[in-house]
């Protein structure tokens, strides 16, 4: 997977999947420009990265100031955008009679408006290129309801099905542009995506909501963010050349029972 001299944007790299990407493309050579809402940890991924030159701009990337900052910071630095990991996001357990329509504005807002802007402001300069590889990071959330604790996580699986779609209709939009969109779709992966969900919840709680997806997984166990990093490389690489408009489903066997 050769990412030698690619341009690539990483949305929520100051942690877990996005952190473990950012780490990923820049080994295999990448110049990156990396965003999170949170500046601190941020900066912390952004001194674990390999070589030099890599770009870090701290925003809330629901917001279309941050998602055009950061097309415009790749243009004027790097002078193109070859690569667009639309990664943030956040996790949400509620049941619908308890989601107020704030709640919902916020949580479509991080999780999929980021995504519709962020694609939105690099398309151009791939379009002037022809040529140009995005990823959606969508979930086994995207094709089956699911509980947790009791409750549901509609709202999120809602947003992670849109991720899916948007990659879909965006494929097909520009294929014959040479430019490509796919989702990946993981299945439980360790990351903070549980505590930044709650972070009142207790180590033993935690413990056992990742227990429970582990013995849910026919591998037995949960990814680590290493390996859905794996997937979002190959499919920013020209390894994946002729995959379009579809997701790498990357869940231990879940979706398959
Ligand atoms: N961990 C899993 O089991 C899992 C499974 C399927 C899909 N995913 C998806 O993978 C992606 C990464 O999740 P993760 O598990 O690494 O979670 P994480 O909580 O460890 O990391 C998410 C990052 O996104 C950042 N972020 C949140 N809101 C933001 C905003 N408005 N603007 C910019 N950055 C923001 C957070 O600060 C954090 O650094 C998410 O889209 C998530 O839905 C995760």
């Amino acid at each position: 997977m050769d990412l030698k001299g690619r341009v690539i944007i990483v949305t929520g790299a100051a942690s877990g999947i996005g952190e473990a990407t950012a780490m990923r493309l820049a080994s295999e050579g990448a110049h990156l420009v990396i965003n999170d809402i949170n500046g601190q940890d941020l900066r912390m991924t952004g001194e674990m990265l390999k070589g030099s030159g890599h770009l870090q701009l701290e925003g809330d990337v629901s917001q279309e100031s941050t998602a055009k900052a950061l097309a415009q910071a790749a243009e004027e630095t790097f002078g193109r955008i070859d690569g667009l990991v639309n990664n943030a996001g956040i996790h949400y357990i509620h049941d619908i009679n308890e989601i107020t329509s704030d709640d919902f504005d916020r949580v479509v807002g991080i999780n999929l408006r980021s995504m519709f802007l962020c694609a939105k402001h690099v398309i151009p300069a791939m379009l002037r290129q022809r040529q140009g590889s995005i990823v959606n990071l969508a979930s086994i959330s995207s094709y089956v309801g699911q509980e947790m604790e009791g409750k549901s996580t509609v709202l999120y699986n809602i947003t992670k099905a849109g991720a899916l779609q948007m990659a879909r209709s965006l494929a097909t939009r520009y294929a014959a542009d040479g430019i490509r969109v796919n989702a990946v779709s993981p299945g439980a992966t360790h990351t903070n995506q549980i505590i930044h969900e709650n972070p009142n919840r207790g180590a033993e709680l935690e413990a056992q909501i990742w227990m429970g997806a582990a013995s849910a997984t026919p591998l037995g166990r949960v990814a680590v963010p290493s390996e859905i990093a794996a997937c979002i490389a190959f499919l920013l690489s020209d390894e994946a050349s002729f995959v379009t408009g579809t997701a790498l489903i990357a869940d231990g066997g879940y979706l398959a029972r």
